[in-house]
């Protein structure tokens, strides 16, 4: 039931960069799975599979909503759409890894996030599903609903390490073709 990149989709979305303002604002929520939510997704993996990530935000191509997908298949991992997802619970346990963004090229840098966490959201379904994940699984979905509250991984790090990414961030702000 996994999406595969679809050809005919037309590119009426595209991955917007650090400095654009639709990645600082706080997502809606979806009312209801409808067809052009589906569309969205199916958009949304098309952006993340070219740009060859492994997991998206609606708002990363300009897109307010509480929308997030992920493929780890590669990894041995399922894959995952959520709509309106929330992080109910967080181990206290906590872990560095090495984070990227795809609004953010050419950067990473170890964020500490809990280990483990429960989530809930509706599916592509419409279906309300709650589900346990470690790992990189419950890394993503953390990384994925930091994007749905304007947060971005580094707004995670300390101060002096933000600082000397400047010069850098400054360069992903003019991929932005408006902003
Ligand atoms: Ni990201």
């Amino acid at each position: 039931m996994k999406l595969k990149e679809s050809k005919n989709l037309t590119l009426t979305h595209e991955l917007i960069y650090y400095g654009h303002d639709t990645l600082r604002k706080v997502a809606e929520d979806v009312a209801n799975i409808d067809g052009e939510v589906i569309r969205l997704i199916d958009i949304m993996y098309n952006v993340m599979y070219r740009a060859k990530g492994i997991g998206f935000a609606a708002p990363q191509i300009d897109e307010s909503r509480r929308i997030l997908i992920l493929d780890l298949a590669e990894r041995g991992e399922v894959s995952l759409e959520l709509a309106n997802p929330v992080i109910k619970e967080f181990s206290d346990k906590k872990e560095p890894y090495e984070e990227g963004c795809l609004s953010i090229p050419g950067i990473s840098r170890e964020i500490v996030r809990p280990v483990e966490i429960l989530v809930s959201g509706v599916n592509r379904d419409g279906t309300e599903v709650e589900l346990e994940a470690d790992g990189l699984l419950a890394r993503v979905i953390q990384h994925e609903v930091d994007h749905l509250n304007g947060v971005l991984f580094i707004d995670r790090l300390e101060d002096f390490e933000r600082n000397e990414l400047r010069p850098e961030l400054k360069k992903i702000k003019k991929l932005n073709r408006r902003s």
